[in-house]
């Protein structure tokens, strides 16, 4: 049985008051353990050490946007895996199609990436999704399996990794694709990991309270990646609490 995983991707969003109040609000409501799934809150990296200070003693885990591929050296402005293990993150998400696109990753480099980081003790979220003319022109099977192929790290495990489905028309958007199209890329992604039974595959992609419970339903969804919808308490909570 997977258990699941509920990841508030918080982008380039928050000051450190705010930022703050989130995360102990989160961790507050997280206390009493009531709750059927693991939790984890990915802030931007000026948050991150007042994130780990403020659910310190509670059951959410912290981690990173992204990291270098390289443990340390010449790389101005960039922040390596070790660094976050440093500062207590035990996740880190990779390969977010916003990196992709604004910084041109390749499946190659999140793939060093996703390396760097099992080297340092961190579960890397993968992610991969379509753009809407990939899907509009029946490739998003095709285009998935190779990011998969291109940037899943060599020796990862079911235990060690993580995936993020996140079609790119659905992020922001308020439009998700329809049950089954969300369960046949899952199952895909299962069989063509070769990571197996144990494997977790999140969902991301206007994932709200709304449409959380019927998403998270769904055999091979075993948890979410949200990005607005985690900027608010209630909201976060309302889909963690989701989970079936
Ligand atoms: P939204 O939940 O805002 O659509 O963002 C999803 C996402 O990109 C999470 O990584």
């Amino acid at each position: 049985m997977r258990r699941k995983l509920i990841a508030g991707n918080w982008k380039m969003n928050g000051l450190l008051a705010d930022g703050v109040a989130l995360a102990a609000g989160v961790a507050e409501l997280a206390k009493p353990r009531s709750h059927k799934c693991d939790i984890l809150i990915c802030p931007p990296y000026t948050l991150l050490i007042e994130t780990v200070r403020a659910v310190t003693g509670s059951s959410v885990a912290v981690g990173g946007q992204d990291c270098h591929a390289k443990v340390s050296g010449a790389h101005t402005g960039d922040v390596s895996a070790q660094m976050l293990t440093d500062l207590g993150c035990r996740y880190v998400i990779l390969g977010h199609s916003e990196r992709r696109a604004d910084h041109g990753e390749s499946d190659a480099l999140i793939k060093a990436k996703a390396q760097s980081a099992l080297a340092a003790n961190l579960t890397p979220i993968v992610c991969v999704g379509e753009t809407e003319s990939q899907r509009d022109s029946g490739k998003t099977l095709e285009i998935v399996a190779g990011q998969l192929k291109g940037s899943l790290p060599d020796g990862g495990t079911a235990e060690k990794v993580v995936i993020a489905y996140e079609p790119v028309w659905a992020i922001g958007t308020g439009r998700t694709p329809t049950l089954d199209e969300v369960q046949e890329v899952h199952a895909m992604i299962r069989r063509e990991s070769g990571l197996g039974q144990g494997l977790r595959i999140l969902y991301g992609g206007s994932m709200k309270p709304s449409n959380a419970k019927e998403l998270l339903a769904l055999p091979d969804v075993d948890g979410g990646l949200i990005g607005g919808a985690s900027l608010k308490v209630e909201d976060f909570w309302a889909i963690a609490t989701a989970c079936p």
